[in-house]
Order: C-alpha cells, then sequence, then structure tokens
C-alpha cells in the first residue's frame, strides 16, 4: 500500500509522526516531513536514512497553525515529489489543567494547531489526492470521550472524529479513504510535557494504565490503514471503552464519576 507513495506528514519530527515516518520508510515510502523545528526534523530525516538508505526522504519546516505557509509548504512537496498520494495530519499538543485555570489563550490555540492544523493540511493536500489515495488524522481516545483535565485538549480531538466522519462520506465518492488514529496515552516527549500540567485527578485517573510505545502505536496505525479502518484504537481496552461510550454514555458517566470520587477521598486536593 505504501511502496513509493508520496506521504506528507504532520509532526513528524518527534514522537508518534517520527516512529510513523521510520515504519512509512521501511515500507518503501517516499516522505515529506513537516514540523517547526528544522534540528529535530533534520535529525530525525537522518534517522530514517540510516535505517532506510533508498527511501526518498525531504523535510519542509512549517507552522501548521498558519494557512498561507502550510499551502506553500504542500505547493512545494508536490513539486519536489511530482505527487501527493497520502497525507498524515499528526502534529498537534496538550495542555490539560482545571478549566477554572486554563487561560482563553490555550483553548484557541489548541484548536488553531490540533484543529484548523489539520483542516489546511487536508484543504492543501486535497486537489493532489487521486483514487486509491489516503488522510488520516491523529486524534485521540479524548476524541470520543470526555476526561476531567482535558476541557481545552479533548474538543479540539472531538473537533477531528467530526471532521473525519464528514470527509469519510465526501470523499468516498473521490475513492479517498479516511481515517482517525486515536492512540491512548503514548511515551513520547509531548506526553512528558502534558504530564506537567496535568491535574493530579487526571493522573491518579489513568493510574495503574500502562502508556504504549510509540512505535507500537506507529505499527498500530500502518496496520488500521491497511486495513481501510476508520476508526483506528491502539489496545482493546481502547476499543471498549469506546464502544461502551457510543453506547451507553450516562453509564460511562457514572463509571467515571465513581472513580473520581473515590479519588478525592483518599487524595484531597
Ligand atoms: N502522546 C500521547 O499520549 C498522545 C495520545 C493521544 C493522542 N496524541 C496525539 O498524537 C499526536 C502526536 O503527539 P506526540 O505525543 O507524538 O507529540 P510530540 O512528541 O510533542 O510531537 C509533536 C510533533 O508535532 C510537531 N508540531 C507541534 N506543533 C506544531 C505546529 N504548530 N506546526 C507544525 N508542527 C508542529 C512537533 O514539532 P515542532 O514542535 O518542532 O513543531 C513534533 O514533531 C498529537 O496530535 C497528539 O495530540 C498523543
Amino acid at each position: 500500500m505504501f511502496k513509493n507513495k508520496v506521504i506528507v506528514i504532520t509532526g513528524a519530527s518527534k514522537g508518534i509522526g517520527r516512529e510513523m515516518s521510520r515504519a512509512l520508510a521501511r515500507e518503501g515510502a517516499q516522505l515529506a516531513l513537516i514540523a517547526r523545528g528544522v534540528d529535530a526534523l533534520t535529525d530525525a530525516r537522518l534517522q530514517i536514512l540510516e535505517e532506510s538508505p533508498d527511501c526518498k526522504v525531504e523535510v519542509f519546516p512549517c507552522d501548521i497553525t498558519n494557512a498561507a505557509m502550510v499551502a506553500a509548504t504542500v505547493e512545494a512537496i508536490a513539486q519536489t515529489f511530482g505527487s501527493i498520494d497520502g497525507c498524515i495530519s499528526n502534529a498537534g499538543y496538550s495542555y490539560p489543567q482545571y478549566f477554572d485555570q486554563t487561560p482563553i489563550v490555550e483553548f484557541e490555540k489548541q484548536i488553531q494547531t490540533n484543529y484548523l492544523g489539520a483542516v489546511y493540511l487536508i484543504k492543501s493536500c486535497k486537489p493532489y489526492l487521486k483514487p486509491g489515495s489516503f488522510i488520516a488524522v491523529t486524534s485521540s481516545v479524548l476524541g470520543y470521550m470526555g476526561c476531567f483535565g482535558y476541557s481545552s485538549y479533548g474538543p479540539s480531538k472531538y473537533a477531528l472524529l467530526g471532521l473525519a466522519e464528514t470527509l469519510r462520506q465526501e470523499f468516498a465518492f473521490d475513492k479517498i479513504q479516511v481515517s482517525v488514529l486515536c492512540p491512548p496515552d503514548t511515551l513520547t516527549p509531548g506526553y512528558e510535557l502534558e504530564n506537567l500540567t496535568k491535574p493530579k485527578e487526571t493522573t491518579l485517573l489513568s493510574q495503574g494504565i500502562k502508556a504504549l510505545e510509540p512505535e507500537e502505536v506507529a505499527s498500530i496505525f500502518l496496520k488500521g490503514l491497511r486495513k481501510g479502518k476508520f476508526i483506528i484504537n491502539c489496545n482493546m481496552e481502547s476499543e471498549l471503552i469506546f464502544r461502551f461510550k457510543m453506547m451507553a454514555p450516562e453509564a460511562y458517566y457514572k463509571v467515571i464519576m465513581s472513580q473520581l470520587k473515590k479519588i478525592k477521598k483518599k487524595n484531597p486536593i
């Protein structure tokens, strides 16, 4: 599915996006790597070339919150590679915090990065995508379930799911596959950063749940894409929560609230 395909990927310099890029390179894809920081991008490119010396891989520094910059970058990618066969909107970040302590600017920034960044990328890539190509976005398990402490992040990931459901219907007529990756906690530089502001209750809610390695997430993502899956969950736990939340939202609320009450009782904050 990926051999000699030209794939654009945002957030490619670190964490999940970097592992997706390495895995795609091993499958013979040609890669256009996007992120803001040139050093980490160059480092990712060199690692890919070391592991997959035949890979055509180029870096395109770009801030995905800037629509004009994204459009110019995608145009440059199409000129460099001659075509685009896949577009992965993966860049994003999380700022967990109590709603009362989250500044308005954080709500704005996460919508700009996590949601509008995806819109800009897909808008720019779509004219190049032919039948048989694909679009993927990285949402999160928090894209289908609300969680204490994620009032600014969760909605930006829910928005991606709403976008993808719509595009899946519209683009079916262009024979373009649309997929959404919904990772749980994954051990990345971004995850380390989000742990700095996480409310105590949020940390305790996920206590005992093992975070995944980004390599695992990347490998599950590629398998999901190959199977043409729409929602790509990364483990059985996420799959069960997804179904439970969709079918019984009130029961989901009761389970979470009973956990939170126990947490608050044991850990007065
Ligand atoms: N890690 C988790 O636990 C987890 C769980 C569920 C979902 N996710 C989602 O998975 C995706 C990747 O997360 P991660 O944990 O791998 O993050 P990460 O380790 O922080 O890496 C983020 C990547 O995105 C790039 N990026 C961030 N803002 C950007 C911008 N404005 N323009 C262009 N590139 C930008 C970063 O490079 P620069 O900073 O140099 O631009 C970096 O390459 C995100 O969408 C995240 O929300 C993560």
